[in-house]
Formats: structure tokens, C-alpha cells, sequence
């Protein structure tokens, strides 16, 4: 594939394709740039997109083969699934079966949006993933709509980082991760969101929170009333969410997770650094307990929760550019939107999570 003018071009990894990256910021060239990456998706390839939450590694979802090559790209476990990207002019019907009223309510809610529902798949639709049922999410992106649509097909799409990785909020850790091992990559600058869309499951009696996100559960239950929430942080794994069960959104360094009143966990942390025998620590934790943290590495999270998650995985990945060995990270009050966040933080931190 030609290199276009605008164009970074990574070789030499192991995979060893060329990565072509281009620019959909500018609107006299952004739509001839998304023709080009529909193409890509139609000819069986692999575009990292831009969406509201974070950047997707998109296959054609009706291409067993193509999709097959997102695992493959990202390291990802094969019983893994992948969501479904969909735009308004998709019949839903074509993939998913019995959906209930609860999820149709949510989808008037909710759609385009950082929300996937998990519906009962027809059979024979896919065979990735190993599951009788499909996530669908429409996402609110222009961009990302934009492609779908002239795509002409749903496209399956993880978050576009190597599996275990944190989240890719910008173009350029797609790159990073991923640079060598796909055909193409859209670059619209930084996600608004940061974390994830909220994934409810439908294919069973009740529904279910399996990933919370910024559709928060409150505004969940405010549209259908009561939901159940899947275990989102212990041991116990839901079977139904086979991506919970994984270690996520891990930072290179080890990463400790403090969570109590500001005073309180932000003197465990002060203590924790001072016993610290690693070479490069850091502190990262809301802007506003900034005060809190004189004269030692620290980095600021953000203001307010909308912040701090558009901002976290970026943070997370400074870290590992800083080669930060050991990271404290004073945790938020997990209400509404602290709820996903804390829930990526407690996945990055693994068992080290402290509540003092
Ligand atoms: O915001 C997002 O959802 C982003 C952007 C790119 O759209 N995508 C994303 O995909 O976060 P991924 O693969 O990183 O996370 C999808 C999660 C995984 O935990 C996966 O196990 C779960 O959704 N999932 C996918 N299909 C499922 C299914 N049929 N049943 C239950 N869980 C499913
Ligand atoms: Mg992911």
C-alpha cells in the first residue's frame, strides 16, 4: 500500500506490515482518509479507529478471518470476544435474537453512545469469541460512524492496545503498541471519555452490569430500573464476561492502589514512598490533593472524575515512557463515574490494593 504524504511509517517488527497513519483532524482530507481505511476493513484488514471512549482495533465483524487477525495483532485470547460496532442503519436483527425491551429502551437511551449491550446471537454468525451471544455498541464518534458506514459492515473492535496493556487514548499509542502489526491507524487526537463504554448483559433474565463506564448505573436504572452488577473487582469471575477475568490496564511498574479519605490514604502513600527501595517511584492522584504531596513525584490525575478518566491511561503509559518502577495511586470516591475508574484502577493494581 502506497505511503502517503502524511504518513508515519513503522517497519521492522516482528509482524512486519506497514502501519499507515492518517490524520482525520483536518476537514478538507478527512473523509477521503476514512474512504481509504473502509477499503482496508472491506479488502479483510485491520484500521485502529478513533470512538468516544478509547481508540478500536476494527476487523470486518462478518469476516471469521479478519476478525481472526485482531487476536492475533493484539495478543488477545481467543476466548476473548470482541464488540460489535454498529451504525444507525444496521438491523440488529441480522446478528442478535430475542431482544428484550429492557435493551431496546436502553438503546433509545443511549444510542450512538459509550453503552454495549450483550444480546443472544443468532447461530453461525461468528466464530470468534466462542460465545452464543454478541456485544453491539454504536458509538457517537463521527469518525467512527463514518467508517461503519461506508465500511458497509459491522467491525469487531477491541480497545486497540496489546491485551493487558492500558487503553489507547490517542493515536500514538496505538502506535506503539501496535505499530508493525496493523494495516492502518485514523488519528483524531485524544478520546473524550478515557474509559471504556459500560457493557449491560441482556441474554439472560436480568440485566446485568458486567463493565461500568461513563453511561453510569444510575442513569442505567434511571431508563429500565434495577439492574444486577457482576462481581466488577474480586476473585469471583462472571463467566459471561470473559475479558474481566484477565489482568488489564497494567502499567509496566508495580502498581499500588490506596484507597481511603484523602488525609488518611494520602499519609499511607507518603510512607509507603519513604520505604520504597525502587530506583524510580511516583505518585499519581487527584489534581485537587495536589497540596497533599510537597516535594515528591507526583503527577496529577486531573480535577474532576471526567478528568482524571480521560486522562488515566495516558498517565499510566507516561509512566512506563518514565520508566517509573513503583507506582502509588491514591484512588476516588467511587460514586457515578469514580465507579469505572477505580474499577480500572483496581485491575491495574491487581491484588496490590490497600483501603486504609
Ligand atoms: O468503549 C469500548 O467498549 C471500546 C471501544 C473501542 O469501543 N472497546 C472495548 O473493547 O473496550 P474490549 O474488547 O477492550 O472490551 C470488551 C469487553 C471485554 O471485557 C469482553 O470480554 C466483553 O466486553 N465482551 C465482549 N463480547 C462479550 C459477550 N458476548 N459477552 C460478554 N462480554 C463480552
Ligand atoms: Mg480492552
Amino acid at each position: 500500500m502506497a505511503v502517503a504524504k502524511n504518513t508515519k511509517n513503522v517497519a521492522g517488527r516482528w509482524h512486519n506490515i506497514e502501519t499507515i497513519v492518517k490524520s482525520v483532524q483536518d476537514p478538507k482530507t478527512f473523509k477521503q482518509n476514512i474512504m481509504q481505511a473502509a477499503e482496508v476493513i472491506k479488502s479483510g484488514g485491520l484500521v485502529a479507529f478513533p470512538t468516544e471512549t478509547v481508540y478500536g482495533l476494527g476487523a470486518n465483524a462478518l469476516d471469521n478471518e479478519a476478525a481472526g487477525k485482531i487476536y492475533f495483532a493484539k495478543g488477545r485470547p481467543a476466548d476473548n470476544p470482541l464488540i460489535v460496532h454498529i451504525d444507525k442503519n444496521f438491523d440488529i436483527e441480522r446478528i442478535a435474537r430475542d431482544v428484550p425491551a429492557g435493551a431496546r429502551l436502553l438503546m433509545d437511551a443511549f444510542w450512538p453512545g459509550p453503552l454495549t449491550l450483550v444480546l443472544k446471537s443468532r447461530a453461525g454468525v461468528f466464530s470468534y469469541g466462542h460465545m452464543d451471544t454478541v456485544a453491539l455498541r454504536m458509538p457517537k464518534h463521527l469518525k467512527a460512524q463514518l467508517l461503519i458506514h461506508h465500511s458497509g459492515v459491522p467491525i469487531a473492535a477491541p480497545s486497540a492496545n496489546i491485551s493487558g496493556r492500558p487503553s489507547p487514548t490517542t493515536a500514538d499509542h496505538v502506535l506503539a503498541d501496535l505499530g508493525g502489526k496493523i494495516d492502518m491507524i485514523l488519528d483524531d487526537g485524544a478520546c473524550q471519555h478515557g474509559v471504556e463504554s459500560t457493557v449491560i448483559d441482556f441474554s439472560e433474565s436480568t440485566p446485568k452490569l458486567l463493565r461500568p463506564g461513563s453511561i453510569t448505573l444510575k442513569m442505567i436504572e434511571n431508563a429500565i430500573g434495577k439492574v444486577a452488577v457482576a462481581a466488577l473487582n474480586g476473585e469471583e469471575i462472571t463467566p459471561k464476561s470473559p475479558g474481566t477475568k484477565y489482568r488489564h490496564y497494567s502499567p509496566k511498574g508495580k502498581l499500588t492502589l490506596v484507597i481511603g479519605e484523602p488525609q488518611i490514604s494520602s499519609a499511607k502513600i507518603l510512607e509507603m514512598l519513604q520505604n520504597s527501595t525502587s530506583k524510580s517511584p511516583i505518585i499519581l492522584a487527584p489534581t485537587a490533593n495536589k497540596d497533599l504531596y510537597a516535594n515528591v513525584p507526583f503527577i496529577g490525575l486531573g480535577r474532576r472524575d471526567e478528568e482524571i478518566a480521560a486522562n488515566i491511561y495516558a498517565v499510566l503509559r507516561r509512566c512506563d515512557d518514565d520508566e517509573h518502577d513503583e507506582i502509588f495511586v491514591q484512588g476516588v470516591e467511587e460514586k457515578e463515574l469514580g465507579v469505572a475508574i477505580m474499577n480500572r484502577l483496581k485491575k491495574a493494581a491487581g491484588a496490590n490494593v490497600l483501603e486504609v
